[in-house]
């Protein structure tokens, strides 16, 4: 899916760092290596959105990972804000239209892309449960909300790599799969529980992947994300 997309344009490299120092040293560390961040709910704390700005200045593009959530209004006018910053991607919780849409009109005609977070992959059919949601398992959610996301103009959904192929069935060509939990087949899992290598999951209909540990922790970052985007190169 999405051939057409630069190998290095499809990774991103998760910021998963307190604070704009660390932040810089990996990117610096990784150079030319990678395009693209995401920034985090952990960073923005610790002065990620003037970093971002840098970044973005610096020709980089930047995925604002804030997972918005809240009343119509308030998501609206949150998405106006983000969108004249400039940059790139942004999440918004996708759980009922009346969100969806008022990001969407927020992002008036910016280039934002508006991605939406279907079912948290730390979610299992229990805690739907616990929520009340009582006839559905969460892959069948997932698909549910991506359709729904997709109605009202979204861009792409963040998916597991489990999950990539039913969205794409669900979805067809062209929308974004943005799917976390990669990682390479001699790497270590860290936490993830469910991880996939970049092959299977462009293979599975992933468009982007999210990377953090495997390039940020590792010894000489920039080796690992060209790794990562060779392999992404080879099954795109
Ligand atoms: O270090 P690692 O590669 O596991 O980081 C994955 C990134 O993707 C983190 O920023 C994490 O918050 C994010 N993510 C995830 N699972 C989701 C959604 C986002 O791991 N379902």
């Amino acid at each position: 899916m999405k051939a057409d997309l630069d190998p290095k344009s499809r990774l991103f490299v998760a910021l998963d760092v307190p604070n704009v120092e660390q932040a810089r040293a990996l990117v610096e560390a990784i150079g030319d290596a990678a395009k693209c961040y995401k920034v985090g709910l952990e960073l923005l704390f610790g002065g990620g959105i003037s970093f971002a700005q840098g970044l973005k200045a610096a020709g980089k593009d930047v995925f604002l990972d804030m997972k918005l959530l809240d009343i119509p209004n308030t998501v609206q006018m949150a998405a106006a804000n983000i969108a004249g910053l400039g940059f790139d991607y942004l999440t918004v919780h996708g759980h009922d239209r009346k969100t969806l849409d008022a990001a969407v009109k927020g992002r008036g005609n910016a280039k934002l892309k508006l991605l939406a977070v279907t079912v948290l992959t730390s979610l299992d059919t229990s805690d739907l449960r616990e929520q009340g949601i009582a006839t559905i398992e969460p892959a069948e959610l997932v698909v549910h909300r991506a359709k729904l996301a997709k109605a009202a103009g979204f861009d792409g959904v963040i998916a597991s790599g489990q999950e990539a192929a039913l969205v794409r069935k669900a979805v067809g060509p062209g929308f974004l799969i943005v799917t976390p939990g990669i990682r390479l087949a001699e790497g270590p899992d860290q936490d993830q529980a469910r991880v996939m290598t970049p092959g299977k999951a462009i293979v599975a209909g992933a468009s982007h992947l999210v990377v953090g540990r495997p390039i940020t922790q590792a010894t000489d970052p920039a080796a690992v994300a060209r790794h990562f985007v060779e392999d992404i190169a080879k099954f795109a």
